[in-house]
């Protein structure tokens, strides 16, 4: 089996993924985000929506890649001193291995390096792994909007401060 096969062997460790394995999203790279973005979330972005991004000077899409797999990729808008984060997924096969960790890590440095003071996000109420992850980061909630969701899920907001102590 080839660079491009699941870790080559079942019993070969998946590799560890690190800021090198990053890059950010092309045009070309549409349809294998969107197979994994459509195999990851229950209203998946379709591909207009993922288009608008690569339009939107605001916006951030960094993808993480194994050879030529979609490994995760995160999606993030920087605007004056606050970053949103619009989007974030691991392919399935990759989950728990630290991949969504390293892309909020890259986006948080990024956001760093740009001023920012406050990074946003929601998150339906129900996703208990992606709270999990967003809670060990230090992120708070900051409120509930009902049927935020367009299958009327409730969206929590949660907040990060990057310079709390400034
Ligand atoms: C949420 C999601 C992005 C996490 O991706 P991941 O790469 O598996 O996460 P990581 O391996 O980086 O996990 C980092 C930490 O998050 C928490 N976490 C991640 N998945 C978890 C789960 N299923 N249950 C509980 N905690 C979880 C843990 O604290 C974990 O650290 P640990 O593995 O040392 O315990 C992934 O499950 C996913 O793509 N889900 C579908 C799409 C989605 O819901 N995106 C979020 C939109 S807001």
């Amino acid at each position: 089996m080839g660079e491009n096969s699941h870790f080559d062997s079942p019993k070969k460790m998946p590799p560890d993924f690190s800021a090198k394995d990053i890059r950010a999203l092309a045009e070309e790279d549409l349809p294998a985000v969107l197979a994994v973005e459509i195999a990851s979330q229950p209203r998946p972005w379709s591909k207009d929506s993922f288009q608008n991004e690569l339009n939107n000077p605001a916006s951030t899409v960094n993808v993480i890649w194994h050879g030529n797999e979609v490994v995760g990729y995160i999606c993030y808008h920087t605007l004056l001193d606050e970053l949103n984060i619009l989007n974030l997924v691991t392919a399935p096969f990759y989950r728990r291995l630290g991949v969504a960790r390293l892309l909020l890590d890259v986006a948080l440095a990024d956001g760093v390096r740009n001023s920012v003071q406050k990074v946003f996000l929601e998150v339906r109420k129900g996703n208990r792994a992606a709270i999990a992850l967003y809670q060990s980061f230090g992120f708070q909630l900051l409120g509930c909007r009902k049927g935020y969701y367009a299958d009327g899920d409730d969206a929590l907001i949660m907040l990060k401060e990057l310079f709390e102590n400034i």
